[in-house]
């Protein structure tokens, strides 16, 4: 009997043989896709091979693609556990012909594949066709050798496939399996044809169109095949099944939660074990692709998923959280065929069990308020919307798990009461909004959040997505459309740009539609609305319109390491200086990192070195960054590092990296550093490449300021900082390490030097060599007195009063003056012998001096003074004065 990985294999290989290339499931997000909330079939992540827009060096391919269909347009989810086929997460397989082969081929190759690799017996199936395509009709007669009555015509949209409203589109053809009379049902096209006897297994579509919006389809370039197989469904028919749930690998998961649960899994509470092993895979699956619970978009779809089952397994009696425990036989069931589910594996069971602990708290209550709630009304009767809404609001139960609740009795929900509520919670959060004094031009956007919703953020996992343009606003107000060189901001339904905020900037890159090209050069957010700052370069963009996003790579891939790097270098300093450290501001930009910490005084060279290390120590460990969502309590609980200024919600992201040493491969009290952050960053610490501190200061009291950069930009500083050593070495003739020594022994012949000179100076000028020609310079007689006035250049301020003493010594008795020019501004000092200090004092000469010299006041003693002035061109004038001031 094959298992469900078996038949998985059986068709990769056999598809592989006929020249199909084995392509890896998409991730259940859609990158490529706007209007689709998860994958849902094969096609979906080769839409635009189809449409002839991308090619690729295949033109077969053959895949086992993970689907969710939980939420948007194709939800499973309110039957699962209950019937035999409905799942939250499937497999389908499928071949995929682009442009290459078409039905002639693609039905052989089903018929061969169904009869002889899976040898399904040939008298138990049947096949349905388009009513009016004869083709496959007749293909189906001569290949498969179909009597007449087992080829059906459908003239229904249930055999002609479409991926959605747009797209690649085709009539299909479908097989069947005949279970047998013992099960109720009648063929396809009859009106019994939704029992359980006639299963559908394989959906095999003629791709040949186009669907655009307005309704008109186009021929493909080229046609093509698209098909799906529902290996469940297989899987349980040759497992001698009807049942998917008693297939192999469902069973075994069913298994582990009676397991687990300590219950009979065929018991009383065998729905409970379909709904959890059901919901296991979907919700394991989700997280291993980057979907994190939240209560926007897919993450709360994914939290719903969450606590229905967790919800089942409170009825199995499980006061203990039971899903994450259930997580190893997952793993050990698919992680072979897919290893992210492996590699995921911590982060899904924490995740989980996190979500359990905290849903735990209100279910109780919450179970009881519901049941004090139906026991006031009659029999049958529909819960009030109020009800469901208080449910929902304080409890946290999702609609669908009240409605869920409810089933069981035969009862259901006034969800237009519930939505009346809703609504009604809304206008009061907007009344109190409007009342905060928030600058008015924020309305806009608090409208836009009301009629669309918050933007589902793409950007953790992908830098390229598509977007349905919801919105476009110019100067403030919102227009319909917006032509090339206008400036406008755009509103998408989902987007990769990171938004600013936390410190790190805000996206740039490009929105390109099918008419237009727009550059975004900035991206913020207001109430929950991302705001795609845009320039439009080429034609024209329009609200409705689909648009490719793509956000600029190299320049996120630097902000990603930086803004890592700032988290390594927060957590280093509270190391390196004490646990006061604490975040007081950042700045994650793509050029350079800026942290601004609690700490009074400057960081030492040791300091700095021993901080560079030991963030540097943390990148080549080379470990995976993860990233979890949990309640602020539990953030704090295991050490997480809280952003200053934030406001936190119910939730938040916790961001860890880096392992200490010693440490097993755990998380929490092993992990280097734990912070709340809702940024972007790294896969791998290794990505940062490099860290070095540029400049460390005062950033205001009591906080400091470090700059630091990372990466290319490390590794170029430190090539610019090593030319500049290298050009000092060739000029000093010294090898680097003696550059200090030899800039030292300059330093010191340097001083050596000028002190010589400054003494080979005053001896110059003692000998009247530096005299500046002028008239003034000689020695005088002036009223009786022998005056001594000179002007001279290439002597500072300092040495006047040592040529000062020598000039009066050689007078003996008498004054001198002395004016220095040095560059223009003049020095000026006099002195009198001290036979004469009696009568004259040197400061009067200076005093009078110095206001010719542009300078103002001047002194000292009477034998000796100084002074100064700007103007050393007028230092006649000022000899003149000082004679002036001798009676001259
Ligand atoms: N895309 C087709 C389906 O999902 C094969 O049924």
């Amino acid at each position: 009997m094959p298992t469900l990985n078996d038949i998985r294999s059986t068709f990769l290989s056999y598809f592989n043989r006929q020249g199909h290339e084995v392509v890896p499931s998409s991730p259940l997000v859609p990158r490529n896709d706007p209007t689709l909330m998860f994958a849902n079939s094969g096609m979906v992540q080769f839409k635009n091979l189809f449409t002839g827009v991308e090619h690729r060096d295949y033109t077969r391919a053959t895949t086992a693609q993970k689907c969710v269909r939980a939420g948007g347009k194709h939800n499973d989810l309110d039957n699962v556990g209950y019937t035999a086929r409905h799942h939250t997460f499937f497999e389908m397989l499928g071949n995929f012909s682009f442009g290459d082969y078409f039905k002639a081929e693609a039905i052989p190759f089903a018929w061969e594949l169904i009869t002889k690799e899976l040898e399904i017996p040939k008298d138990r199936l049947l096949v349905t066709v388009y009513h009016t395509d004869d083709e496959a009709a007749d293909m189906w007669k001569k290949v498969a050798g179909l009597p007449d009555d087992r080829i059906l015509r459908i003239p229904t949209d249930d055999n002609f496939w479409m991926m959605g409203p747009t797209g690649p589109c085709g009539p299909c053809s479908e097989i069947f399996f005949d279970h047998g009379e013992q099960y109720w049902g009648g063929p396809p096209g009859s009106p019994e044809e939704d029992g359980d006897r006639f299963v559908e297994i394989w959906n095999l579509v003629f791709m040949q169109y186009e669907q655009f919006e307005d309704g008109t389809r186009r021929d493909l370039p080229n046609q093509s095949i698209d098909t799906g197989m529902g290996i469940e469904r297989v899987a349980a028919l040759l497992q001698g099944t009807n049942d998917n749930y008693a297939t192999d690998l469902m069973r075994a998961l069913i298994e582990a939660s009676a397991d687990a649960s300590n219950t009979d899994p065929d018991g009383p509470g065998k729905t409970h074990h379909r709904v959890i092993a059901d919901h296991l895979r979907s919700t394991s699956f989700l997280i291993a692709d980057g979907v994190m619970p939240s209560n926007d978009g897919r993450g709360y779809v994914l939290r719903r998923i969450m606590r229905r089952a967790m919800r089942h397994a409170h009825l199995l009696g499980e006061r203990d959280p039971l899903m994450h425990r259930l997580v190893p036989a997952l793993v050990q069931k698919m992680g072979a065929a897919y290893p992210e589910l492996g590699r995921a594996q911590p982060l899904i069971e924490e995740t989980l069990k996190l979500e359990e602990t905290r849903f735990k708290q209100t279910l109780d209550r919450g179970l009881k308020l519901l049941e004090e709630e139906l026991s006031g009304l009659p029999q049958e009767a529909a819960l009030p919307g109020k009800a469901a809404f208080k449910l929902y609001d304080t409890y946290g139960f999702p609609l669908d798990l009240t409605q869920d609740a409810l089933r069981e009795q035969g009862r259901s929900v006034d969800v237009e009461g519930f939505d009346a509520a809703m609504a009604e919670q809304k206008a009061q959060a907007r009344a109190a909004w409007a009342g905060s004094g928030e600058a008015a031009d924020a309305a806009i956007w608090y409208d836009i959040s009301e009629q669309h919703g918050a933007t589902d953020f793409l950007g953790y996992d992908t830098e390229t997505a598509e977007g349905q343009i919801l919105a476009i606003v110019r100067d403030g107000a919102e227009v319909q459309s917006a032509k090339s060189g206008e400036t406008v901001q755009i509103v998408l339904n989902q987007t990769p740009f990171y938004a600013e905020s936390g410190g790190q900037v805000g996206d740039s890159g490009e929105v390109r539609t099918k008419d237009g090209i727009a550059r975004i050069t900035d991206t913020r957010k207001t109430a929950g609305v991302f705001i795609h700052f845009a320039e439009v370069q080429q034609g024209e963009i329009a609200v409705g319109g689909f648009a490719e996003l793509e956000v600029d790579h190299d320049r996120r891939t630097a902000i990603r390491a930086n803004h890592s790097a700032t988290h390594l270098l927060h957590e280093a300093l509270r190391r390196a200086l004490g646990p006061h450290v604490a975040q007081r501001g950042s700045l994650n930009a793509p050029d350079r990192l800026r942290f601004d910490f609690s700490h009074s005084k400057p960081l030492d060279a040791k300091e700095r070195a021993r901080v560079e290390q030991e963030v540097s120590a943390f990148i080549r460990q080379n470990t995976p960054v993860t990233t979890r969502i949990m309640s602020p309590d539990d953030a704090r609980d295991i050490g997480a590092q809280a952003l200053f200024g934030e406001k936190y919600g119910d939730e938040v992201r916790v961001v860890s990296m880096g392992q200490l040493e010693g440490s097993g491969k755990g998380l929490d009290g092993e992990t280097y550093s734990i912070e709340l952050c809702g940024g972007t960053h790294v896969n791998q610490t290794g990505d940062i490449g490099a860290f070095k501190i540029v400049s460390e200061g005062a950033s205001s009291a009591g906080v400091r300021r470090i700059e630091a950069i990372t990466g290319q930009d490390a590794l170029v500083d430190v090539q610019k900082h090593y030319a500049i050593i290298d050009e000092l070495a060739g000029l000093l003739h010294a090898a680097p390490d003696d550059l200090a020594t030899r800039v030292r022994q300059l330093q010191s012949e340097r001083k050596s030097l000028s002190n010589e000179v400054a003494q080979m100076r005053r001896e110059l000028a003692m000998a009247g060599g530096s005299q500046q020609g002028s008239d003034a310079s000689d020695q005088r007689q002036v009223n009786g007195v022998s005056f001594v006035a000179q002007v001279l250049s290439g002597i500072s301020g300092k040495d006047l009063p040592a040529l000062i003493d020598e000039h009066k010594q050689r007078l003996g008795s008498g004054a001198v003056l002395l004016i220095a020019d040095a560059g223009g501004k003049a020095a000026v000092a006099a002195g009198v012998t001290d036979d004469l200090t009696g009568k004259i004092s040197a400061v009067d000469l200076v005093r009078a001096a110095v206001p010719e010299l542009g300078g103002k006041g001047g002194g000292g003693r009477p034998d000796m003074a100084q002074g100064g002035g700007r103007d050393a061109a007028n230092a006649d004038a000022a000899i003149k004065a000082a004679e002036a001031v001798l009676g001259g």
